[in-house]
Protein backbone atom coordinates (compact mmCIF):
# COMPACT_ATOMS: atom_id res chain seq x y z
CA UNK A 1 0.00 0.00 0.00
CA UNK A 2 3.07 2.02 -0.24
CA UNK A 3 2.65 4.58 -3.36
CA UNK A 4 -0.66 4.87 -3.82
CA UNK A 5 -2.74 7.13 -6.05
CA UNK A 6 -4.44 9.75 -3.70
CA UNK A 7 -7.82 8.03 -3.00
CA UNK A 8 -11.05 8.22 -5.30
CA UNK A 9 -13.61 11.00 -4.44
CA UNK A 10 -16.72 11.79 -6.43
CA UNK A 11 -16.25 14.64 -8.95
CA UNK A 12 -20.18 16.74 -7.82
CA UNK A 13 -22.25 16.36 -5.14
CA UNK A 14 -25.05 15.21 -7.95
CA UNK A 15 -22.51 12.46 -8.82
CA UNK A 16 -22.36 11.07 -5.51
CA UNK A 17 -26.46 11.32 -5.08
CA UNK A 18 -26.92 9.67 -8.34
CA UNK A 19 -24.48 6.91 -7.28
CA UNK A 20 -26.11 6.41 -3.37
CA UNK A 21 -29.76 6.81 -5.57
CA UNK A 22 -28.44 3.76 -8.09
CA UNK A 23 -27.65 1.43 -5.25
CA UNK A 24 -30.69 2.29 -3.33
CA UNK A 25 -32.98 2.21 -6.56
CA UNK A 26 -33.08 -1.64 -7.58
CA UNK A 27 -35.06 -4.86 -7.91
CA UNK A 28 -36.07 -3.77 -4.19
CA UNK A 29 -38.00 -1.09 -5.78
CA UNK A 30 -39.29 -2.57 -8.74
CA UNK A 31 -39.68 -5.95 -8.03
CA UNK A 32 -39.81 -6.44 -4.37
CA UNK A 33 -41.78 -3.53 -3.20
CA UNK A 34 -44.83 -3.55 -5.09
CA UNK A 35 -45.24 -7.61 -4.59
CA UNK A 36 -44.70 -7.59 -0.56
CA UNK A 37 -47.41 -4.44 -1.06
CA UNK A 38 -49.60 -6.62 -2.76
CA UNK A 39 -49.29 -9.83 -0.36
CA UNK A 40 -49.11 -7.34 2.85
CA UNK A 41 -52.84 -5.74 1.63
CA UNK A 42 -51.60 -2.61 0.16
CA UNK A 43 -52.15 1.01 2.28
CA UNK A 44 -51.01 -0.10 5.88
CA UNK A 45 -48.38 -1.72 4.76
CA UNK A 46 -47.14 1.44 2.76
CA UNK A 47 -48.01 3.14 6.16
CA UNK A 48 -45.64 1.37 8.20
CA UNK A 49 -42.64 0.97 5.55
CA UNK A 50 -42.41 5.31 5.28
CA UNK A 51 -42.23 5.16 8.85
CA UNK A 52 -39.64 2.46 8.53
CA UNK A 53 -37.79 4.00 6.39
CA UNK A 54 -37.72 7.98 8.04
CA UNK A 55 -37.17 6.89 11.76
CA UNK A 56 -34.72 3.15 10.72
CA UNK A 57 -33.73 3.88 7.06
CA UNK A 58 -32.48 7.51 7.74
CA UNK A 59 -30.54 7.48 10.86
CA UNK A 60 -28.54 4.81 9.66
CA UNK A 61 -27.90 5.38 6.38
CA UNK A 62 -26.81 8.77 7.91
CA UNK A 63 -24.74 6.90 10.61
CA UNK A 64 -22.73 5.11 7.33
CA UNK A 65 -22.09 7.43 4.97
CA UNK A 66 -20.21 9.40 8.00
CA UNK A 67 -18.33 6.62 8.30
CA UNK A 68 -17.18 6.34 5.22
CA UNK A 69 -16.52 9.53 4.79
CA UNK A 70 -14.72 9.95 8.23
CA UNK A 71 -12.64 7.28 7.66
CA UNK A 72 -12.25 7.37 3.89
CA UNK A 73 -12.04 3.54 3.52
CA UNK A 74 -13.85 0.40 2.70
CA UNK A 75 -15.90 -1.29 5.47
CA UNK A 76 -13.76 -3.29 7.04
CA UNK A 77 -11.29 -0.60 7.02
CA UNK A 78 -13.45 2.09 8.64
CA UNK A 79 -13.48 0.05 11.71
CA UNK A 80 -10.16 -0.52 11.92
CA UNK A 81 -9.28 2.67 11.28
CA UNK A 82 -11.60 3.84 14.12
CA UNK A 83 -11.03 0.75 16.52
CA UNK A 84 -7.91 -1.19 15.98
CA UNK A 85 -7.73 -4.82 14.31
CA UNK A 86 -7.98 -6.28 16.84
CA UNK A 87 -11.15 -4.25 17.85
CA UNK A 88 -15.03 -6.45 18.27
CA UNK A 89 -16.60 -3.40 15.91
CA UNK A 90 -14.86 -4.62 12.90
CA UNK A 91 -17.40 -7.91 12.85
CA UNK A 92 -19.59 -4.65 11.60
CA UNK A 93 -17.36 -4.51 8.50
CA UNK A 94 -16.57 -8.18 7.86
CA UNK A 95 -20.20 -9.19 8.22
CA UNK A 96 -21.43 -6.53 5.74
CA UNK A 97 -18.70 -7.46 2.98
CA UNK A 98 -20.00 -10.52 3.11
CA UNK A 99 -23.01 -9.61 3.21
CA UNK A 100 -22.24 -7.46 0.26
CA UNK A 101 -20.28 -10.78 -1.43
CA UNK A 102 -23.16 -13.32 -1.20
CA UNK A 103 -26.05 -10.75 -2.51
CA UNK A 104 -23.97 -10.01 -5.25
CA UNK A 105 -24.05 -13.23 -6.38
CA UNK A 106 -27.55 -13.73 -6.57
CA UNK A 107 -28.80 -10.53 -7.16
CA UNK A 108 -27.44 -11.14 -10.29
CA UNK A 109 -28.88 -14.03 -11.39
CA UNK A 110 -32.36 -12.56 -10.72
CA UNK A 111 -30.81 -9.17 -12.37
CA UNK A 112 -30.61 -11.80 -15.33
CA UNK A 113 -34.15 -13.21 -15.86
CA UNK A 114 -35.04 -8.87 -16.13
CA UNK A 115 -32.70 -9.48 -19.13
CA UNK A 116 -34.36 -12.08 -20.71
CA UNK A 117 -37.01 -10.44 -20.25
CA UNK A 118 -36.26 -7.71 -22.03
CA UNK A 119 -34.67 -9.65 -24.82
CA UNK A 120 -38.34 -11.05 -25.13
CA UNK A 121 -40.08 -8.07 -24.94
CA UNK A 122 -37.87 -7.05 -27.80
CA UNK A 123 -38.69 -10.29 -29.52
CA UNK A 124 -42.74 -9.19 -28.67
CA UNK A 125 -42.66 -12.73 -27.44
CA UNK A 126 -45.61 -12.18 -25.06
CA UNK A 127 -47.77 -10.18 -27.91
CA UNK A 128 -50.98 -12.11 -28.46
CA UNK A 129 -50.38 -14.98 -26.02
CA UNK A 130 -52.91 -16.37 -23.91
CA UNK A 131 -51.89 -15.33 -20.23
CA UNK A 132 -51.30 -18.99 -18.99
CA UNK A 133 -48.43 -19.70 -21.86
CA UNK A 134 -46.91 -16.32 -20.25
CA UNK A 135 -47.10 -17.29 -17.24
CA UNK A 136 -45.47 -20.31 -17.44
CA UNK A 137 -42.50 -18.93 -19.59
CA UNK A 138 -41.46 -17.92 -15.74
CA UNK A 139 -41.23 -21.82 -14.60
CA UNK A 140 -39.54 -22.33 -18.16
CA UNK A 141 -36.63 -19.92 -17.67
CA UNK A 142 -36.39 -21.34 -14.01
CA UNK A 143 -36.09 -24.54 -15.40
CA UNK A 144 -33.58 -23.96 -18.09
CA UNK A 145 -30.24 -23.77 -15.72
CA UNK A 146 -28.20 -22.85 -19.05
CA UNK A 147 -29.64 -19.95 -20.17
CA UNK A 148 -30.07 -18.32 -16.77
CA UNK A 149 -26.37 -18.84 -16.61
CA UNK A 150 -26.00 -16.65 -19.85
CA UNK A 151 -28.06 -13.86 -18.31
CA UNK A 152 -26.09 -14.28 -15.56
CA UNK A 153 -22.46 -13.74 -17.06
CA UNK A 154 -23.51 -10.98 -19.41
CA UNK A 155 -24.92 -9.20 -16.79
CA UNK A 156 -21.74 -10.27 -14.02
CA UNK A 157 -19.45 -8.68 -17.23
CA UNK A 158 -21.26 -5.30 -17.75
CA UNK A 159 -21.23 -4.68 -13.81
CA UNK A 160 -17.15 -5.41 -14.37
CA UNK A 161 -17.07 -3.39 -17.12
CA UNK A 162 -18.31 -0.63 -14.95
CA UNK A 163 -16.42 -1.26 -11.79
CA UNK A 164 -13.44 -1.65 -13.40
CA UNK A 165 -13.67 1.98 -14.99
CA UNK A 166 -13.45 3.18 -11.43
CA UNK A 167 -15.13 5.92 -8.97
CA UNK A 168 -15.20 8.34 -11.38
CA UNK A 169 -14.39 7.08 -14.49
CA UNK A 170 -16.83 4.28 -14.18
CA UNK A 171 -19.35 4.43 -11.01
CA UNK A 172 -20.17 7.87 -11.44
CA UNK A 173 -19.98 8.61 -15.23
CA UNK A 174 -22.78 5.16 -15.51
CA UNK A 175 -24.90 6.56 -12.70
CA UNK A 176 -25.13 9.98 -14.07
CA UNK A 177 -26.20 8.11 -17.96
CA UNK A 178 -28.39 5.31 -16.36
CA UNK A 179 -30.10 6.95 -13.45
CA UNK A 180 -31.88 10.34 -15.39
CA UNK A 181 -33.20 7.18 -17.99
CA UNK A 182 -34.19 5.28 -15.36
CA UNK A 183 -36.45 8.04 -14.15
CA UNK A 184 -37.58 8.84 -17.13
CA UNK A 185 -38.83 5.80 -17.91
CA UNK A 186 -40.40 5.29 -14.15
CA UNK A 187 -42.23 8.32 -14.86
CA UNK A 188 -43.47 6.93 -18.23
CA UNK A 189 -44.98 3.91 -16.68
CA UNK A 190 -46.44 6.20 -13.65
CA UNK A 191 -48.33 8.30 -16.14
CA UNK A 192 -49.54 5.44 -18.04
CA UNK A 193 -51.00 3.68 -14.68
CA UNK A 194 -52.57 7.33 -13.89
CA UNK A 195 -54.34 7.04 -17.18
CA UNK A 196 -55.28 3.38 -16.82
CA UNK A 197 -58.72 2.10 -16.06
CA UNK A 198 -57.32 0.84 -12.95
CA UNK A 199 -55.77 3.87 -11.44
CA UNK A 200 -58.63 5.09 -8.84
CA UNK A 201 -58.49 1.29 -7.95
CA UNK A 202 -54.73 1.40 -7.31
CA UNK A 203 -53.71 4.70 -5.63
CA UNK A 204 -56.39 3.17 -3.10
CA UNK A 205 -54.72 -0.13 -3.00
CA UNK A 206 -51.64 1.85 -2.37
CA UNK A 207 -52.44 4.70 -0.53
CA UNK A 208 -55.94 4.54 1.69
CA UNK A 209 -54.72 1.75 4.74
CA UNK A 210 -56.91 -0.84 6.48
CA UNK A 211 -55.29 -1.28 9.35
CA UNK A 212 -57.50 -4.06 10.12
CA UNK A 213 -55.13 -5.66 7.11
CA UNK A 214 -52.03 -4.96 9.35
CA UNK A 215 -50.69 -8.53 10.79
CA UNK A 216 -47.27 -8.03 13.14
CA UNK A 217 -45.91 -10.08 9.95
CA UNK A 218 -46.56 -6.66 7.80
CA UNK A 219 -44.82 -4.98 10.34
CA UNK A 220 -41.51 -6.92 10.21
CA UNK A 221 -41.37 -7.26 7.00
CA UNK A 222 -41.95 -3.61 6.10
CA UNK A 223 -39.01 -2.62 8.58
CA UNK A 224 -37.34 -5.32 6.89
CA UNK A 225 -37.58 -3.91 3.59
CA UNK A 226 -36.36 -0.46 4.85
CA UNK A 227 -33.15 -1.98 5.45
CA UNK A 228 -32.66 -3.73 1.82
CA UNK A 229 -34.17 -0.71 -0.02
CA UNK A 230 -31.62 1.69 1.34
CA UNK A 231 -29.14 -0.73 0.84
CA UNK A 232 -27.92 -0.57 4.51
CA UNK A 233 -25.98 -3.35 6.45
CA UNK A 234 -24.45 -4.42 3.15
CA UNK A 235 -20.81 -2.07 3.47
CA UNK A 236 -22.36 0.08 0.02
CA UNK A 237 -22.84 3.04 1.53
CA UNK A 238 -19.96 2.93 4.21
CA UNK A 239 -17.47 2.53 0.75
CA UNK A 240 -19.83 5.06 -1.37
CA UNK A 241 -19.72 7.55 1.70
CA UNK A 242 -16.16 7.18 1.38
CA UNK A 243 -15.73 8.86 -1.84
CA UNK A 244 -17.64 11.36 -0.48
CA UNK A 245 -16.33 14.78 0.58
CA UNK A 246 -16.04 16.42 3.40
CA UNK A 247 -17.31 19.64 2.42
CA UNK A 248 -20.78 18.07 1.29
CA UNK A 249 -23.51 18.06 3.57
CA UNK A 250 -24.53 14.61 5.01
CA UNK A 251 -27.75 15.32 5.77
CA UNK A 252 -29.33 16.72 3.18
CA UNK A 253 -27.36 13.72 0.82
CA UNK A 254 -28.73 11.47 2.83
CA UNK A 255 -31.87 13.08 2.51
CA UNK A 256 -32.13 12.96 -1.09
CA UNK A 257 -30.84 9.59 -1.45
CA UNK A 258 -34.26 8.61 0.78
CA UNK A 259 -36.09 10.58 -1.31
CA UNK A 260 -34.85 9.08 -4.48
CA UNK A 261 -35.35 5.48 -3.23
CA UNK A 262 -38.87 6.10 -1.89
CA UNK A 263 -40.25 8.14 -4.50
CA UNK A 264 -39.50 5.00 -6.95
CA UNK A 265 -40.87 2.98 -5.04
CA UNK A 266 -44.25 4.62 -4.78
CA UNK A 267 -44.49 5.27 -8.51
CA UNK A 268 -43.54 1.66 -9.70
CA UNK A 269 -46.47 0.47 -6.81
CA UNK A 270 -48.62 2.65 -8.52
CA UNK A 271 -47.79 1.92 -11.99
CA UNK A 272 -48.00 -1.51 -11.71
CA UNK A 273 -51.20 -2.10 -9.15
CA UNK A 274 -53.42 0.44 -11.55
CA UNK A 275 -52.74 -1.88 -14.71
CA UNK A 276 -53.03 -5.09 -12.97
CA UNK A 277 -56.46 -3.46 -11.21
CA UNK A 278 -57.11 -2.43 -14.96
CA UNK A 279 -57.76 -5.87 -16.33
CA UNK A 280 -58.63 -7.51 -13.21
CA UNK A 281 -55.84 -9.39 -12.30
CA UNK A 282 -54.65 -10.25 -8.42
CA UNK A 283 -52.29 -8.37 -6.72
CA UNK A 284 -51.21 -10.77 -4.30
CA UNK A 285 -49.22 -12.71 -6.82
CA UNK A 286 -46.08 -13.06 -4.98
CA UNK A 287 -43.17 -12.50 -6.35
CA UNK A 288 -44.30 -13.52 -9.91
CA UNK A 289 -45.82 -10.36 -9.84
CA UNK A 290 -43.73 -8.84 -12.22
CA UNK A 291 -42.00 -11.46 -13.98
CA UNK A 292 -45.70 -12.98 -14.48
CA UNK A 293 -48.42 -10.72 -14.12
CA UNK A 294 -47.24 -7.63 -15.75
CA UNK A 295 -46.59 -9.26 -19.14
CA UNK A 296 -49.81 -10.90 -19.45
CA UNK A 297 -51.45 -7.09 -18.17
CA UNK A 298 -49.35 -5.50 -20.95
CA UNK A 299 -49.92 -8.32 -23.31
CA UNK A 300 -53.79 -7.07 -23.02
CA UNK A 301 -52.97 -3.67 -23.21
CA UNK A 302 -52.49 -1.21 -26.38
CA UNK A 303 -49.34 -0.22 -26.99
CA UNK A 304 -47.98 -3.34 -24.57
CA UNK A 305 -44.88 -4.47 -26.53
CA UNK A 306 -43.40 -1.38 -26.13
CA UNK A 307 -44.09 -0.84 -22.14
CA UNK A 308 -42.73 -4.25 -21.79
CA UNK A 309 -39.60 -2.99 -23.15
CA UNK A 310 -39.84 0.30 -20.93
CA UNK A 311 -40.70 -1.82 -17.63
CA UNK A 312 -38.12 -4.40 -18.46
CA UNK A 313 -35.08 -2.01 -19.26
CA UNK A 314 -36.08 0.22 -15.80
CA UNK A 315 -35.30 -3.18 -13.95
CA UNK A 316 -32.38 -3.95 -16.04
CA UNK A 317 -31.25 -0.54 -15.25
CA UNK A 318 -31.96 -0.67 -11.65
CA UNK A 319 -30.15 -3.84 -11.37
CA UNK A 320 -27.16 -2.84 -12.19
CA UNK A 321 -26.35 0.48 -10.62
CA UNK A 322 -26.76 -1.76 -7.54
CA UNK A 323 -24.83 -4.90 -8.22
CA UNK A 324 -22.27 -2.28 -9.65
CA UNK A 325 -22.32 -1.07 -5.95
CA UNK A 326 -22.22 -4.43 -4.00
CA UNK A 327 -19.41 -5.45 -6.36
CA UNK A 328 -17.34 -1.96 -5.53
CA UNK A 329 -17.78 -2.69 -1.43
CA UNK A 330 -15.84 -5.35 -2.31
CA UNK A 331 -13.42 -3.94 -4.52
CA UNK A 332 -12.84 -1.33 -2.41
CA UNK A 333 -11.39 -3.65 0.46
CA UNK A 334 -8.94 -5.77 -1.46
CA UNK A 335 -7.66 -2.20 -2.34
CA UNK A 336 -7.24 -0.32 0.78
CA UNK A 337 -6.82 -3.43 2.83
CA UNK A 338 -4.81 -6.03 0.30
CA UNK A 339 -3.25 -3.25 -1.86
CA UNK A 340 -4.58 -4.89 -4.58
CA UNK A 341 -4.83 -2.80 -8.14
CA UNK A 342 -8.12 -2.21 -8.89
CA UNK A 343 -8.40 -3.90 -12.28
CA UNK A 344 -7.27 -7.47 -10.58
CA UNK A 345 -9.56 -7.00 -7.59
CA UNK A 346 -12.60 -5.95 -9.72
CA UNK A 347 -12.24 -9.23 -12.23
CA UNK A 348 -11.33 -11.31 -9.65
CA UNK A 349 -14.55 -10.84 -7.40
CA UNK A 350 -16.88 -10.42 -10.61
CA UNK A 351 -15.39 -13.75 -11.50
CA UNK A 352 -16.24 -15.29 -7.62
CA UNK A 353 -19.39 -14.30 -7.79
CA UNK A 354 -20.38 -15.56 -10.48
CA UNK A 355 -18.93 -18.88 -9.77
CA UNK A 356 -20.98 -18.76 -6.30
CA UNK A 357 -24.33 -17.60 -8.19
CA UNK A 358 -23.89 -20.62 -10.27
CA UNK A 359 -25.86 -22.95 -7.95
CA UNK A 360 -28.38 -20.33 -7.54
CA UNK A 361 -28.69 -20.53 -11.06
CA UNK A 362 -29.26 -24.36 -11.01
CA UNK A 363 -31.19 -24.13 -7.38
CA UNK A 364 -34.67 -24.56 -9.67
CA UNK A 365 -33.11 -27.00 -12.32
CA UNK A 366 -30.39 -29.19 -11.70
CA UNK A 367 -29.67 -28.59 -8.07
CA UNK A 368 -33.49 -28.52 -7.17
CA UNK A 369 -32.85 -31.63 -5.02
CA UNK A 370 -30.20 -30.47 -2.87
CA UNK A 371 -31.27 -29.02 0.32
CA UNK A 372 -28.43 -27.00 1.39
CA UNK A 373 -29.86 -26.06 5.42
CA UNK A 374 -33.81 -26.57 6.46
CA UNK A 375 -35.14 -27.57 3.16
CA UNK A 376 -34.01 -24.35 1.21
CA UNK A 377 -32.51 -25.28 -2.27
CA UNK A 378 -29.23 -22.98 -2.76
CA UNK A 379 -30.64 -19.74 -3.58
CA UNK A 380 -33.45 -19.51 -1.16
CA UNK A 381 -30.39 -20.22 1.79
CA UNK A 382 -28.12 -17.80 0.15
CA UNK A 383 -31.08 -15.34 0.51
CA UNK A 384 -31.55 -15.94 4.17
CA UNK A 385 -28.33 -16.16 5.19
CA UNK A 386 -27.65 -12.48 3.76
CA UNK A 387 -30.94 -10.75 4.21
CA UNK A 388 -32.43 -12.25 7.31
CA UNK A 389 -28.67 -12.77 9.13
CA UNK A 390 -26.20 -10.76 8.09
CA UNK A 391 -27.80 -7.65 7.29
CA UNK A 392 -29.70 -6.51 10.15
CA UNK A 393 -26.44 -7.96 12.48
CA UNK A 394 -24.30 -5.36 10.87
CA UNK A 395 -27.28 -2.68 10.50
CA UNK A 396 -27.52 -3.59 14.83
CA UNK A 397 -23.99 -3.68 15.26
CA UNK A 398 -23.34 -0.42 13.37
CA UNK A 399 -25.88 1.57 14.80
CA UNK A 400 -25.29 0.65 18.95
CA UNK A 401 -21.19 1.61 17.67
CA UNK A 402 -22.26 4.69 16.22
CA UNK A 403 -25.35 5.81 18.31
CA UNK A 404 -23.69 5.11 21.57
CA UNK A 405 -19.39 4.39 21.01
CA UNK A 406 -18.47 6.42 18.45
CA UNK A 407 -17.44 9.88 19.17
CA UNK A 408 -16.97 10.84 15.90
CA UNK A 409 -16.42 14.54 17.02
CA UNK A 410 -15.72 15.88 13.21
CA UNK A 411 -18.79 13.92 11.51
CA UNK A 412 -21.73 14.83 14.48
CA UNK A 413 -20.53 18.07 14.48
CA UNK A 414 -20.83 18.80 10.77
CA UNK A 415 -24.29 16.98 11.39
CA UNK A 416 -24.84 19.52 14.33
CA UNK A 417 -23.94 22.14 12.21
CA UNK A 418 -25.97 21.27 8.82
CA UNK A 419 -29.16 21.10 10.11
CA UNK A 420 -31.87 23.25 12.11
CA UNK A 421 -31.26 22.76 15.68
CA UNK A 422 -33.35 20.10 16.21
CA UNK A 423 -31.76 17.76 13.90
CA UNK A 424 -29.00 16.32 15.93
CA UNK A 425 -30.60 15.40 18.64
CA UNK A 426 -32.97 13.74 16.68
CA UNK A 427 -31.28 11.90 15.13
CA UNK A 428 -28.61 10.87 18.02
CA UNK A 429 -32.26 9.63 19.82
CA UNK A 430 -33.08 7.85 16.59
CA UNK A 431 -29.88 5.73 16.38
CA UNK A 432 -29.72 5.41 19.75
CA UNK A 433 -32.63 3.95 20.83
CA UNK A 434 -35.09 3.49 17.82
CA UNK A 435 -33.31 2.21 15.34
CA UNK A 436 -31.04 -0.57 17.13
CA UNK A 437 -34.42 -1.74 18.60
CA UNK A 438 -36.28 -2.04 15.89
CA UNK A 439 -33.75 -4.04 14.36
CA UNK A 440 -32.72 -6.43 17.30
CA UNK A 441 -36.51 -6.84 17.04
CA UNK A 442 -36.63 -7.78 13.10
CA UNK A 443 -33.76 -9.93 13.58
CA UNK A 444 -34.75 -11.80 16.94
CA UNK A 445 -38.62 -12.46 15.02
CA UNK A 446 -36.33 -13.87 11.58
CA UNK A 447 -34.57 -16.22 13.92
CA UNK A 448 -37.37 -17.27 15.84
CA UNK A 449 -39.41 -17.87 13.00
CA UNK A 450 -37.29 -19.63 10.46
CA UNK A 451 -36.01 -21.84 13.42
CA UNK A 452 -32.70 -21.67 12.14
N1 LIG B 1 -31.05 -1.44 -2.45
C1 LIG B 1 -31.08 -2.39 -3.52
C2 LIG B 1 -32.50 -2.67 -3.94
O1 LIG B 1 -33.42 -2.12 -3.44
C3 LIG B 1 -30.41 -3.67 -3.16
C4 LIG B 1 -29.02 -3.48 -2.71
C5 LIG B 1 -28.66 -3.78 -1.46
C6 LIG B 1 -28.07 -2.94 -3.54
C7 LIG B 1 -27.40 -3.54 -1.01
C8 LIG B 1 -26.80 -2.71 -3.09
C9 LIG B 1 -26.47 -2.99 -1.81
O2 LIG B 1 -32.73 -3.46 -4.82
NA1 LIG C 1 -34.13 0.16 -3.02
Amino acid sequence: MSKQAPRAQWASRLGFVLAAAGSAIGLGNIWKFPYITGQNGGGAFVLVYLVSIAIVGLPIMMAELMIGRQTRRDAVGAFIKLEGKRSPWCAAGWISVAAAFIICSYYSVVAGWTLEYLYRSLLDSFSGQPAAAIEGMFGGLTANGPRQLFWHFVFMILCLGIVIGGVQKGIERWNKILMPILFALMVLLFLNGLFSAGAWQGLAFMFRPDFGKLTPGSVLEALGHAFFTLSLGMAAMITYGSYLNRKENLLSASFRVVLLDTTISLMAGVAIFSVVFSVNMQPAAGPGLVFKTIPVVFSQLPGGQFLAIVFFLLLAFAALTSNISLLEAQVAYLIDERGWGRKRASAFLAGLAFVVGIPTALSYNLLSEWKVVAGLVFFDAADLLASNYLLPLSGLVTAIYVGWFWSGAEEKQQLLAGGAGWVYPAWHFLIRYISPLAVAVVLYFKVRDTGL
